[in-house]
């Protein structure tokens, strides 16, 4: 799709043809996730914290034969059996691997079924009329479900232990060498947060509102693993002035000493990614810490995490037309030019990568390559309406979840957007999460 500003109105066929692209999109990648290792791989829980691949599954198939096939296209339902296995809401994941769930044969072949009806649904349903259809968002929402599980199984990946299922190449180095200043003054005053016009983002980034944002620094780049190095040589994870009370706790319950899936043998600090182990690279962003573990990087560092409001703002305003644009490079689609999403890399870029995806303060990697922690709890704008169903958003509002934002190298573009809100709990350390810091700045 070319540029879109919160003014023009995207045309309804391109629409369709973006929702089409991104639905096989989402269902080559499934395909490719749940196919690249054998049938006990595929119902095996890899990790308590995770669904078997299968579960995944048929549970995508589930979701869109929910919001397509029945509340668009107002079908009956397929097998009304199989829709209490698949509720997220009725089974945690830890008990998933026990339930009468499909087999891989017969996951493929109702998510299959699903998505060829689904496909005929989209080329007959008219994009305007109800809130649902109105711009396709339906089928644009249930595009980034699959692929919001999609980063879900390829975390499931990274816990399973066992011989590389996966390749990718790499990211290119850093070329010009990037050689901008540390962090950059975002100036103070209000911008415009959230979105109202962006057709197919999800109820917690709606309304657009207005929102003051005092002056504060900003990192150029996320935290690397060699500045993270550094706080943790320096007695880190063994001085609790850098820790909240509960980080604290998490640290000394758990032994916590570096990032997940890092171990230290002979002098050296190893990571172990997708089944291969490495030398952690000192200039690749820092990801799988918990909040915790940035939020007590960034004191150790005598900074702090942006908060929310900073974190769009830095990604968002234009200085030069006080607007707020879809991405930090403008308001069109990502390239692979412009930010590392969508799995084409199984690992974050140097930080410094990406000189077309800089903001026009000139911070780089905001989309793309790591989740970024920022202090805020995951709270509703003013104005927040739950849309179509409260268990999206509205039942996780409130202090136990913290809001991650800018999206991951394992997310498709489609997911992922300078309003896309992300959540989790602060001790998670599996997703495909870093961080970058912020200082006040004068007047603030
Ligand atoms: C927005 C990534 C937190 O994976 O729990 C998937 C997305 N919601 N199915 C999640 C989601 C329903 C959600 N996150
Ligand atoms: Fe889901």
């Amino acid at each position: 799709m070319t540029a879109q500003s919160e003014d023009t109105a995207p045309d309804p066929e391109a629409l369709r043809e973006r929702a089409r692209t991104a639905l096989l999109a989402a269902r080559d990648r499934t395909t490719l996730l749940t196919s690249c290792v054998e049938g006990p791989d595929l119902t095996a829980q890899h990790s308590p914290l995770m669904s078997p691949l299968v579960w995944d599954l048929a549970h995508i198939g589930n979701q869109e034969e929910q919001w397509l096939l029945r509340a668009v296209a107002g079908r009956e339902a397929m097998r009304p059996e199989i829709d209490p296995l698949y509720d997220a809401f009725e089974h945690p994941r830890s008990e998933r691997p026990k339930l009468p769930l499909l087999a891989p044969k017969e996951a493929r072949g109702y998510a299959a079924e699903v998505r060829g009806r689904a496909l005929d649904v989209l080329e007959s349903t008219p994009f305007h009329g109800t809130r649902l259809t109105e711009a396709g968002f339906a089928f644009g929402m249930i595009a980034q479900h699959e692929q919001q599980h999609d980063e879900t199984m390829l975390i499931t990946h990274q816990l399973r232990a066992g011989a590389p299922a996966l390749t990718a190449p790499d990211p290119d180095p850093v070329s010009p060498a990037f050689r901008g200043p540390s962090e950059v003054l975002v100036p103070g005053g209000p911008f415009t947060m959230g979105t109202t016009t962006e057709p197919w983002s999800l109820d917690n980034e709606r309304p657009a509102h207005a929102r003051l944002v005092p002056p504060f620094h900003i990192d150029t780049a996320p935290v690397t693993n060699g500045a993270y190095l550094a706080f943790m040589d320096d007695g880190g994870y063994d001085n609790s002035r850098w820790w909240t009370p509960e980080g604290w706790a998490l640290v000394r319950d758990n032994g916590l000493r570096s990032p997940l899936f890092w171990r230290r043998e002979a002098g050296q600090w190893l990571r172990r990614r997708f089944g291969v182990t490495e030398v952690v690279p000192p200039d690749e962003p820092v990801v799988h810490v918990s909040w915790y573990e940035a939020d007590a990087y960034a004191r150790w560092a005598g900074r702090r995490l942006p908060s929310e409001a900073e974190w769009e703002k830095a990604a968002r305003f234009d200085p030069a037309s006080g607007r707020s644009m879809r991405y930090p490079w403008g308001d069109a689609d990502p390239t692979s030019e412009r930010a590392n999403l969508g799995q084409r890399h199984l690992r974050p870029a140097p930080a410094g990568s990406y000189p077309a995806g800089e903001s026009p303060l000139g911070v780089r990697q905001l989309i793309g390559d790591v989740w970024e922690w920022t202090s805020s709890d995951f709270l509703p704008y003013p104005g927040f309406v739950a849309f179509p169903y409260r268990e999206y958003s509205e039942v996780f509002f409130g202090p136990d979840h913290k809001v991650l934002r800018g999206g991951s190298f394992a997310v498709d573009a489609v997911a992922c957007r300078g309003t896309f809100r992300n959540w989790d709990y602060p001790v998670r350390r599996q997703i495909f999460a870093g961080f970058r810091t912020a200082r006040d700045g004068e007047g603030a």
